[in-house]
């Protein structure tokens, strides 16, 4: 079925999961239920995203295991001293509804100088403390995860980042491969936009019989990646996760590869949150 990723400190994450951004409200709630209930077992969600109540909501009223579903929340910027990263961990899980998390990542590297070492520390005491299981960095680069190692001795187990046919982060991958950090995708059908219309992945698409959004999460699936498609459609949702009875092979991945784009971002990250290691 859906293959697993392995990080250095024995975390295990199924290659799809859901994500929830500006998953909302009322029908957000029936959007992750229906996500679970269709077969998600890996749920994305974030302190910014103002969603934390109603995602574990869903978790806790679903009738599945908890130990069966393995939800990810995320520390805002503005609460990355040690004090405020403790505290904002708390309430995520009390937010929740939940005992624990079981990832938890720093959403960014925060431009003041070291502020991101402050918040590692914090989410590696509560680590220790046992309110999450496993820890990550989400749009980290590697000079941020080098500060990281050097200064607590404890790698990240994900790197949460934008990562497309468009936009395919090769360096990046290959630095969280030797570090043994599971390279995690948002956006990973870049946002849906003209990515879809794609003359290249059309015809890879119509080649095997399949959607585009089929094709691209294939791609995802065979370069090792967990992306986090966002559906709040039930049987798009179906689709997404179903990639079985089809495999792109190496003329495709090849074609797919010549997509790639330096200026392919779906999204405009202030540049400033990466000058300052
Ligand atoms: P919808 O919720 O109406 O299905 P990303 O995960 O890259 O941010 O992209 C999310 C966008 O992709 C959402 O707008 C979602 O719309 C759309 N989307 C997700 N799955 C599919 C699909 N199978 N076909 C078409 N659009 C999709």
């Amino acid at each position: 079925d859906i293959p697993v990723r392995k990080s250095h400190s024995g975390l295990e994450l199924p290659a799809i999961g859901f994500g929830t951004y500006k998953i909302n409200g009322f029908d957000g709630i029936e959007s992750i239920e229906s996500a679970l209930r269709v077969g998600y077992r890996l749920i994305d969600s974030a302190y910014n995203y103002e969603n934390e109540g109603i995602v574990g909501r869903a978790i806790r009223e679903s009738g599945i295991a908890r130990e069966d579903i393995q939800v990810t929340s995320k520390l805002p910027g503005r609460h990355q001293d040690y004090d405020g990263a403790r505290v904002t961990i708390e309430e995520s899980v009390a937010r929740m509804g939940l005992d624990y998390i079981d990832l938890y990542l720093i959403h960014w590297p925060n431009p003041s100088k070291g502020k991101y070492t402050d918040a590692w520390r914090a989410l590696v005491d509560a680590q220790k403390q046992g309110i999450v299981k496993h820890i990550g960095v989400s749009n980290f680069l590697p000079g941020h995860i080098d500060m990281l190692i050097h200064s607590t001795g404890v790698a990240p187990e994900v790197n949460q980042i934008e990562l497309h046919p468009y936009f395919q982060q090769t360096a990046q991958r290959a630095y969280d491969k030797t570090h043994g950090i599971i390279t995690e995708a948002w956006s990973p059908l870049g946002r849906a936009n003209q990515m879809l219309k794609d003359t290249t992945l059309t015809a890879i698409a119509k080649k095997h019989g399949i959607s585009v959004v089929q094709a691209i999460l294939r791609w995802h699936v065979q370069i090792g990646d967990v992306c986090i498609p966002k559906s709040t459609n039930p049987e798009r949702q179906r689709a997404n996760i179903d990639l079985t009875g089809f495999t792109l092979d190496g003329d495709d991945m090849m074609k797919i590869a010549a997509l790639d784009n330096p200026e392919g971002r779906s999204f405009a990250q202030n540049p400033q949150w990466y000058e300052e290691f």
